[in-house]
């Protein structure tokens, strides 16, 4: 069975917008994946309906054997603990230090400190900030920001690590520092990664699977491919 699994998906806003229109998409575990194309093609909804954010308002959405479409409320838990998401703006808790960050996510689940510790500290192990887990968010610079969120959203070992823009806020040298760290997820620890991107010079640098969504549309899907995007604003 295929780790995540479109099938003829739909998504249509209460305001009657389309955001994807029939989409067929299947992700194995393991892989890389960018999606790009041009603003408001449906890109961050295509996402939202994987952590069900967004539920499809036709067709079906599979992510790690959940039927995200049939997923009541009350259980949305179990399929946001198998993955982890970045989003481009850093959304830290600025008034807790580093390490209670990325604890976070395990302490709203309620476990003991003892379990919580070797897993912050393997987290921010993994992003190179150990060093500053008594450090506070604006005592950082935006890329170790990103950093802590990445270790946050690993911290509980996920399967799947969804990023939207994560590099949006970024410059160039940063932005590449942030897509080692991804690299290293995927290859050692073998997480799928599902990542939103308008940045050419990664996408064309990295020559990972790409998939070009053009209004709510696959547009194209290609292994070790190339960043095609017409903006037309
Ligand atoms: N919550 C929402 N309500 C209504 N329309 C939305 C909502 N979110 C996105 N849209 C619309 O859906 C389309 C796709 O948006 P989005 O998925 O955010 O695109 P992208 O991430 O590729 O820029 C756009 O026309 C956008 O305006
Ligand atoms: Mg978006």
């Amino acid at each position: 069975m295929k780790f995540i699994k479109i099938e003829d998906c739909y998504k249509t806003y209460k305001n009657g917008v389309t955001a994807t229109a029939g989409l067929n998409l299947e992700i194995d575990k393991g892989e890389f994946v960018f999606i790009i194309g041009a603003t408001g093609c449906g890109k961050s909804t295509l996402i939202k309906m994987l952590y069900r954010e967004e539920k499809p308002t036709k067709g079906k959405v599979i992510v790690g054997g959940i039927d995200v479409a049939k997923l009541r409320n009350s259980k949305v838990y179990k399929l946001r603990r198998k993955l982890g998401i970045v989003f481009q703006d850093f959304k830290l808790l600025p008034k807790l230090n580093v390490y209670d960050n990325v604890a976070y996510p395990l302490t709203s689940m309620g476990l003991k400190n003892k379990e919580i510790k070797p897993r912050v500290i393997k987290a921010l192990d993994l992003v190179g900030l150990k060093e500053k887990m008594r450090s506070y968010p604006n005592e950082l610079s935006a890329g170790m920001q990103q950093r802590v969120c990445i270790a946050r959203a690993m911290v509980n070992g996920p399967k799947l690590l969804i990023c939207d823009e994560p590099t949006g806020n970024l410059d160039p040298e940063t932005s590449k520092e942030i897509m080692e760290v991804l690299n290293q997820i995927n290859q050692e620890l073998g997480t799928t990664i599902v990542m939103v991107t308008h940045d050419k010079d990664i996408v064309n640098r990295m020559k990972k699977r790409v998939i070009l969504l053009d209004n709510g549309v696959l547009a194209s899907d290609e292994m070790k491919g190339k960043y095609k995007v017409n903006e037309s604003v």
